[in-house]
């Protein structure tokens, strides 16, 4: 049957695989036959608490049994505080205003939002390599590929693009890059859009979509300086990032910066659509009320799965293991690297983790999606990214076990050495 209505479904949506998923349990994912495949993509950085963790599942159920919809703008629910109270105990503390809304590009422009709201001025300044969503504003603010953009344009204005710190894209050492990027940001405020123009800088503190890449040591710090020395307010956009993934509950933990605002999603509900901006309290009292909205952000159901994830990911120490079973991921495909040298590079930061394919000092793009469609052949889902589509990102739900990444990495090795 779903063969037949498969000719039904928009072919605007890619897919790593067209196996069709009927279970998920931890890191596998089964089909209807029962093959089991290990997915080392989470949904993009949804699950990290597995899939269909117990905890998250009994939360769920129990919710749809009582309340599935409470709408924000006619009343108030509990489980709405019992995330807020959840969210305290991660977030940091300057961060303590909470709106919820159902995606991360909605998450983005509530966030552009307040920025606009909170300083009166215009525009918006994004790094190279970014992606921020894919509605009309966030599309504006992604940078890392031109096909979310191709024949949408004109975009939206008022947004400006700097370098992403990259080493290993330019060749640079760490310090070096780091002090490229500042310099041509400081650049950017003095050649086109003026500090006192300026709301927010929108950072993703590891770079996602654009390549998984780590930005040097005191980057994000110089960054906070800037920020405040312009007035200009820092966004670190984690919906990637969040929720344990790089080793701590967020990436600007790693340098200890506080942003003005977070944006928060993926992670936060392990699956059912949640998004957050948290945000300094002295921001929100410009934020006109009644001047952002909508029908389903802070559900009840949606609340309840993100209550009880982030509460997994805290008591069974999630942001722990990803900093350990990250560290034997990186350690072991750098082991591979020795072996197979069209590996140019292997970075990143807990369960974060990339690999870029080079040849002859060029992006190998051919490579990295033979790999990948050979490991999904071979039972492991591998997602891509990168803007010349030459990195592969490894990035397993926070669950997974020592020998699951041993195995994991045992496949990648043989898709390599059958190429
Ligand atoms: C860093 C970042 N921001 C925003 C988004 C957009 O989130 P969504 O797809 O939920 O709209 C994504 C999605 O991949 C992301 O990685």
């Amino acid at each position: 049957m779903e063969q037949e209505l498969k000719q039904y479904l928009s072919p605007v949506w890619t897919h790593v695989t067209e196996a069709m998923i009927v279970r998920g349990e931890g890191v596998y994912l089964y089909d209807r036959e029962g093959k089991r495949y290990l997915d080392f993509t989470s949904g993009i950085g949804v699950t990290n608490t597995g899939h269909c963790h117990p905890r998250v599942v009994e939360a769920i159920r129990r919710q749809a049994g009582e309340l599935i919809f409470g709408q924000m703008n006619i009343v108030m629910h509990p489980p709405v505080f019992e995330l807020i109270g959840e969210l305290r105990q991660v977030v940091p503390a300057e961060l303590d205003r909470f709106f919820f809304g159902n995606s991360g590009a909605e998450a983005v422009e509530g966030a552009v939002k307040l920025a606009k709201h909170a300083t009166g001025r215009p525009n918006v300044i994004v790094f190279q390599g970014s992606f921020h969503g894919r509605t009309h504003l966030t599309m504006a603010m992604t940078t890392s590929k031109t096909v979310y953009r191709t024949r949408y344009q004109p975009l939206v204005s008022g947004i400006f693009v700097s370098p992403y710190p990259y080493p290993y894209y330019y060749g640079w050492d760490e310090a070096t890059t780091r002090e490229f990027a500042i310099r041509e940001l400081k650049r950017l405020l003095k050649s086109q859009s003026a500090p006192d123009e300026t709301a927010c800088i929108v950072i993703e503190p590891v770079l996602g979509e654009g390549g998984y890449v780590v930005p040097p040591p005191g980057f994000l710090q110089e960054l906070r300086e800037l920020c405040d020395h312009y007035g200009i307010l820092l966004v670190a956009d984690e919906i990637q990032s969040g929720f344990g993934r790089t080793g701590r509950y967020f990436a600007v933990d790693h340098e200890a910066v506080v942003p003005d605002i977070m944006t928060l999603a993926k992670g936060i509900a392990s699956g059912v659509p949640l998004s957050c901006i948290a945000y300094r309290q002295a921001l929100g009292e410009r934020w006109l009320t009644g001047s952002h909205g909508g029908t389903f952000g802070g559900n009840p159901l949606a609340c309840a799965a993100g209550a009880a994830s982030v509460r997994v990911i805290r008591e069974e120490k999630l942001a722990e293991n990803a900093a350990a079973r990250g560290r034997q991921l990186l350690e072991g495909l750098r082991k591979l690297q020795g072996r197979f040298p069209q590996i140019g590079e292997v970075r990143g930061r807990g369960l974060m983790v990339a690999t870029e394919f080079s040849r002859k000092g060029e992006p190998d793009e051919h490579t990295t999606k033979a790999v990948s469609q050979g490991a999904a052949e071979a039972g492991l889902l591998l997602l891509t990214c990168g803007t010349f589509g030459n990195v592969v990102r490894w990035i397993p739900p926070l669950v997974v076990r020592e020998e699951q990444i041993d195995e994991a990495l045992g496949v990648f090795a043989r898709v390599l050495a059958g190429l």
